[in-house]
């Protein structure tokens, strides 16, 4: 690779500056922190995106390139979650069957992205409601061997992959896929069955 070209990871940071900018300004909006009850429909929507993620991993693409998903993915946890806060998910709907490698990174990007802010909202919901990594909050919880090392990790496995101009856009364009479906479904919040 060109050494003065950006790495892939950089590149996704700042191709999709702006809609992780959006994502932020949907969260807000969508009050997703002020009420238990709204709270419980983000995390609907936690389980949801997670489940479209997942899907992912199985195809032996990702899982050769990628060795540590076994710890990675919160569905398992954000539905214990939904348990505690008396929601059942009423679908598995799968938007992801389409998405196909190496897009799927770009999806799995916004995923183990998205456990950097979920720092910020783990701290909210404990202030405001007491939920924990036990209770009603384990979706939002650290990775047992801590967010920074397994986000580090995740950085590195896509960079030595050294993806060729091509696989890079489209890692791009499932990155802004997986923003876009994220964004629907916190747009939606309060209709979120
Ligand atoms: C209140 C809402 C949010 C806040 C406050 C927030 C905050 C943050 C922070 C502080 C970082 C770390 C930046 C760094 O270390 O350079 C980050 C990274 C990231 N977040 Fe968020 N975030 C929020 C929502 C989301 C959502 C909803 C998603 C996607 C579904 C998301 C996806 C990402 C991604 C992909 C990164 C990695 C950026 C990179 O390439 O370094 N964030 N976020």
């Amino acid at each position: 690779m060109n050494p003065i070209q950006d790495s892939l990871m950089s590149r996704l940071k700042q191709e999709t500056t702006a809609e992780h900018d959006r994502m932020e300004i949907l969260m807000r909006e969508s009050k997703a922190l002020d009420s238990k009850e709204r709270y419980a429909q983000f995390t609907l929507s936690q389980y949801y995106f997670q489940k479209d993620v997942e899907h992912l991993y199985l195809d032996p693409h990702v899982s050769q390139l990628i060795p540590d998903l076994d710890v990675r993915g919160r569905s398992e946890a954000a539905l214990l979650d939904l348990a505690d806060l008396g929601l059942k998910p009423k679908h598995e709907g799968n938007t992801t069957n389409a998405v196909s490698f190496p897009q799927s990174l770009g999806w799995i990007y916004v995923s183990e992205g998205s456990t950097l802010g979920a720092a910020f909202l783990y701290k909210e919901v404990q202030a405001r409601f007491g939920f924990n990594a036990d209770f009603a909050a384990r979706n939002l919880a650290a990775y047992p061997e801590g967010r920074a090392i397994v986000w580090k990790r995740f950085k590195q496995t896509l960079d030595d992959a050294n993806f060729n101009e091509l696989e890079q856009e489209q890692i791009i364009e499932g990155a802004m896929q997986g923003f876009k479906r994220f964004g629907d479904l916190l747009a939606d919040l309060k209709q979120l069955t």
